[in-house]
């Protein structure tokens, strides 16, 4: 019976440990992703302004109480900007993006900043939003 008892005590101090290394690694991946600006969808458009991209930065998270999904905006040169809807092509499951791509973890998908599939099961590209700057804020249509 002391054995038995002592059998389970370890284990159970195991699976804590165990549940306590995926917690942390959840943790970790979720500190890999990038920072989230919250803002409002006002007649199918969302406004964000330039200069909420740090230097040297090229991807911000666009979070919106009224789209399912987040958006990716991606600074490119000259001011230019591209907007992706972060929904999985394959069976819409949310994207996890970092300062490389974007990567669903339901199935495995990778999608570059283009939107485009890198590696499946996805075969079609990422919906992507028309974008427009005017006096430093940028407008992501929502269509
Ligand atoms: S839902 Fe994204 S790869 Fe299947």
């Amino acid at each position: 019976m002391e054995s038995r008892r002592k059998f389970i005590k370890n284990s159970c101090s195991f699976c804590v440990a165990v549940a306590s290394l995926g917690a942390m690694s959840s943790l970790i991946s979720s500190c890999s992703t990038l920072d989230v600006y919250k803002t409002e969808l006002v007649d199918q458009i969302i406004q964000v302004p330039e200069n909420i991209f740090l230097e040297n930065e090229k991807v911000k998270i666009i979070r919106t109480n009224k789209i399912d999904f987040d958006i990716l905006l991606i600074k490119k040169p000259e001011q230019k900007y591209s907007a992706l809807l972060m929904k999985c092509s394959h069976l819409d499951n949310a994207l996890v993006a970092n300062t490389s791509g974007l990567t669903c973890n339901l199935h495995g998908s990778k999608f570059n900043f283009n939107g485009d599939v890198l590696a499946g099961p996805a075969i079609n590209p990422l919906t992507q939003f028309k974008t427009n700057t005017h006096n430093q804020i940028i407008q992501i249509i929502i269509t």
